[in-house]
């Protein structure tokens, strides 16, 4: 198994291994790969479903998306699909997040294969290192936000639910209200401090107004989403990617229309409660 950085944030690629046919030894190598690096990329992976839900597993109990937003594999409830066609464009994700903030326990790993691709460089999807944007600030703004909790709330799903038709309408009711999470939490695997809060899901700051809490909020984005904190992933056929959702952001560029097809298939690794 080579290991091979590809940014000086996060991310690494790595090849000679099959994802479908893993020993314990080098799923464990992974896990410690994965824990340094936060994104890790397997270049072309033949991964069925099965094995991307085994694969999975090995960080957490696969999930479902709790509103069940997207199309599923005939068989495997728990493998979206996310997908650009003709006449079906996708629901875009062209914001940065951590997946599901808003839930109790969030997703602590998102794993992507990609089936198709745009041709032409478009679809990239960015990631951001959410220990050292947090590591960058002052000591005095590190220590004022620990403890502090923000609010996260499922509206922004539910909104984008409306517009777009690959997504599942969501009734409101499903829709949970805002759910408090520490602004800085501690990885439950390496113990690093990370900043948690996201321009998507996070709606304020607790006992703060919307208003009170921009101005730190977007000094927090600013500082997370700056380039040299950023690894863009430019996707090809096969690639299985998987990042860590207690410790990093992503962005789906959406600079494609319905005529680029693009599909991945997704599936999701429970976390648990931040702290
Ligand atoms: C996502 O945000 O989960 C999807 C990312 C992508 O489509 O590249």
């Amino acid at each position: 198994m080579q290991i091979t950085p590809l940014s000086g944030a996060l991310g690494a690629e790595i090849t000679g291994v099959d994802l479908a046919n893993l020993d314990a030894a080098t799923g464990a190598a992974i896990k410690d790969a994965f824990h340094e690096h936060l994104v890790l990329v397997f270049p072309d992976q033949d991964v069925p479903p099965a094995a991307q839900v085994s694969f999975t597993e090995l960080f957490g109990p696969v999930e479902p998306h709790p509103l069940k937003t997207r199309a599923t594999v005939d068989g495997f409830p728990h493998v979206l699909i996310i997908e650009n066609k003709p006449g079906k464009p996708g629901a875009p994700n062209d914001y940065w997040h951590s997946d599901i903030s808003h839930a109790e326990m969030p997703p602590a790993v998102s794993v992507l294969h990609a089936l198709k691709i745009p041709g032409d460089g478009r679809g990239d999807t960015m990631f951001c290192n959410m220990v050292k944007a947090f590591d960058g600030l002052s000591e005095t703004l590190r220590d004022t936000l620990t403890g502090m909790r923000a609010l996260h709330s499922g509206q922004a799903t539910y909104k984008r639910s409306l517009g777009h038709s690959d997504a599942r309408r969501i009734n409101p009711d499903e829709v949970k209200p805002p759910r408090a999470h520490p602004v800085v939490r501690t990885h439950p695997e390496t113990g690093r401090a990370a900043l948690f809060v996201n321009p998507h899901f996070t709606i304020s700051l607790e006992d703060m107004t919307a208003e009170e809490s921009k101005p730190v909020l977007d000094v927090l984005y600013a500082a997370a989403t700056k380039h040299e904190n950023i690894y863009r992933h430019k996707w090809r056929v096969g690639d299985v990617l998987m990042w860590d959702n207690r410790a990093a952001m992503h962005y789906a560029c959406y600079d494609y229309d319905d005529t680029m097809p693009r599909k991945l298939h997704r599936t999701t690794a429970g976390g648990d409660v931040p702290v």
